[in-house]
């Protein structure tokens, strides 16, 4: 039915077509319209309804350009294999069956969008269709296992500068990797990985980015504490520009890394945040932990000063600030 209703509104590019019209044309009842008119909106097209009038489509999603995508990419090694999907549960759970078949370092995974995006600590991550960079990034680097939280930051420092490069907005680093505009969450990155003898097998780097998202894209629990580039910039950014100067930034970050290990990458991350010589609080199991957020330490873990005089430090978890 869904598919009937577009090919409707085709006849009538540009134009209001009526709820009457189109329950005469395919003969259903008004209610169903209005439910297939909320399916094709929460796939990606954009209607305008008013009163009297009906229904225009404004605006169909946005898809993927590979070819431009590819012929832009500067990189030597990340996303030179791109796996393009429409709808998909989670761009991650693609990407562990593409290496479990083989895929190699730098292969990328984007999606239109995804119905169950996940997000760090269980959470669910947001992902309309056309609005944003839904992609996993497969690493293999032969670290120990307990250097994860250092890539972690490391993605963030490439996203923050990535973002900074292609779009004007003011942007920082909520410990350990949201990215924030204006106290808002644009951005967010999950790190899931396999390892073997304290080594790490292989890496897949979740990167959300909420690129062309309105307010109204947002569900109305998110629109006090997510944003958009689009939203911050005023002006709609071009995906694919982003994805290509995002995979060079990391590229060359992870390049350093490898060679000089975390020291530069953890003077970026610091340059970049927006959490340290900040109160924050933080819920541990051992109870809340309130105070300034201090330095970060070689392992990349957050260290807090309380009150008290007292450093204590936080691996992993979520701050306030
Ligand atoms: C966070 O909670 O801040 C992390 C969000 C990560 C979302 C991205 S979108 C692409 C990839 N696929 C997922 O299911 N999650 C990550």
């Amino acid at each position: 039915m869904n598919k009937r209703i577009l090919e409707l509104f085709q006849e009538f590019p540009e134009a209001y077509v009526s709820g009457e019209e189109i329950s005469r044309r395919l003969n259903v009842s008004r209610t169903a319209i209005w439910k297939h008119i909320e399916e094709l909106r929460s796939a990606g097209y954009e209607f305008e309804a008013a009163p009297r009038k009906g229904y225009r489509l404004r605006s169909k999603p946005n898809s993927w350009q590979v070819n431009e995508l590819l012929s832009g990419l500067k990189t030597k090694v990340l996303g030179q294999k791109i796996h393009v999907y429409g709808e998909v549960e989670s761009t991650q759970t693609i990407a562990h069956a593409l290496i479990a078949s083989g895929a190699p370092e730098g292969t990328i995974v984007l999606a239109e969008a995804q119905t169950a995006g996940r997000g760090r600590m269980g959470r669910t991550w947001h992902s309309p269709a056309g609005k944003g960079i839904w992609m996993s990034l497969v690493l293999k680097p032969r670290i120990p296992v307990y250097f994860m939280p250092q890539l972690t930051l490391l993605s963030a420092v490439a996203l923050c500068r990535s973002i900074q490069k292609v779009c004007q907005v003011d942007i920082g680093i909520k410990w350990p990797n949201d990215l924030l505009i204006k106290g808002k969450k644009v951005s967010g990155i999950l790190l899931e990985s396999s390892g073997e003898d304290e080594r790490l097998k292989y890496v897949v780097a979740g990167i959300g980015i909420s690129v062309n998202l309105k307010r109204e894209d947002y569900p109305e629990e998110l629109r006090n504490i997510a944003t958009s580039l689009a939203i911050e910039s005023g002006t709609d950014i071009p995906r694919e520009s982003l994805v290509q100067a995002f995979l060079l930034e990391f590229e060359d970050l992870y390049a350093l890394y490898m060679e000089k290990g975390f020291a530069p990458i953890r003077l970026l991350w610091e340059a970049l945040s927006v959490t340290l010589k900040r109160p924050i609080r933080t819920n541990t199991p051992s109870g809340v932990i309130e105070g300034i957020a201090d330095s970060l330490d070689d392992s990349g873990a957050l260290t807090v000063i309380t009150q008290a005089g007292e450093k204590i430090k936080i691996y992993s978890g979520d701050i306030e600030l």
